[in-house]
């Protein structure tokens, strides 16, 4: 498999202070990378970098090969990085069908590309077991479903990496497997998942990056990471760091 997204030596601070301190990380054509790490690692960040909602200080974020840490968020998505918010992107009057189509349609002419865009919709809504509810207003969906929504939503313009900022956070347990079920679904898509819940990033990833006071501490499979002593120490709490 060849190297999809390779990030080099990257830098961000913020008012002087750095958040970033020297990040590398690649990913291959559609693997499954987990970042964890403490609250405030920079994970969030290290997300705004690759979708380019934040621009970098210093380093190289290189997607397929090319350098994209210059580009506008709307040239990366286009060129194939997906990105879920915390804050929902879906029109809560607007029914799913038409959330989706907008979705599917992005970037493209109405005319040219209407039939394709409605098939493309439909396949994902059912894809995301929210067939039945196509016509409904988003507003009436659960906080699950509309969880699985955003990751339809973002699907829809067929990335080749998606970035999931904690997709599981604040759901109940019933829906957090929904979600995992969905995301274990998904194929020939490259995943970036920021992710607390360890239960989630067993079942879905390959491998994981743990992310501390800006910097990668240990990457590896959740078997390496689970053992590792650093890891426990910080973030899995099974000794204490020193302070
Ligand atoms: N736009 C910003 N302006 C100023 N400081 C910021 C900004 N974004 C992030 N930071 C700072 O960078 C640090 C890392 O934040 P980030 O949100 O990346 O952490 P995180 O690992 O995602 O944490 P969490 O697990 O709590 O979501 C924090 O100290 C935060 O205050
Ligand atoms: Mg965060």
């Amino acid at each position: 498999m060849s190297t999809l997204l390779e990030v080099r030596d990257l830098h961000k601070s913020f008012a002087g202070e750095p958040t970033l301190a020297g990040v590398d990380l690649a990913l291959k054509e559609g693997e499954r990378r987990a970042i964890i790490g403490p609250n405030g690692a920079g994970k969030t960040t290290l997300l705004n970098l690759i979708g380019g909602q934040l621009r970098p200080q210093a380093g190289h974020i290189l997607f397929a090969g090319q350098e994209i840490s210059g580009w506008p968020p709307h040239r990366r998505a286009r060129e194939g990085i997906g990105r879920t918010f915390q804050i929902s992107s879906a029109f809560p009057s607007l029914s799913l069908s038409d959330n989706m189509l907008a979705a599917a349609q992005a970037g493209h002419s109405w005319l040219h590309y209407a039939p394709e865009a409605r098939r493309r919709a439909e396949q994902l809504l059912e894809l995301l077991a929210l067939g039945a509810k196509a016509a409904l207003p988003v507003a009436q969906l659960s906080h699950g479903e509309r969880r699985a929504l955003e990751i339809g939503l973002a699907l829809a313009a067929r990335p080749r990496l998606l970035l999931l900022d904690e997709p599981t956070a604040g759901l109940a347990a019933g829906e957090t497997e929904g979600v995992t079920k969905l995301l274990q679904s998904l194929e020939g898509v490259a995943l970036l998942i920021v992710e607390h819940d360890m239960q989630v990033v067993e079942k879905l990833a390959d491998s994981i990056t743990v992310l501390h006071h800006g910097r990668v501490l240990a990457q590896g499979s959740t078997l390496e990471i689970q053992a590792n002593p650093q890891v426990q120490a910080i973030y899995l709490g099974k000794a204490h760091a020193e302070t």
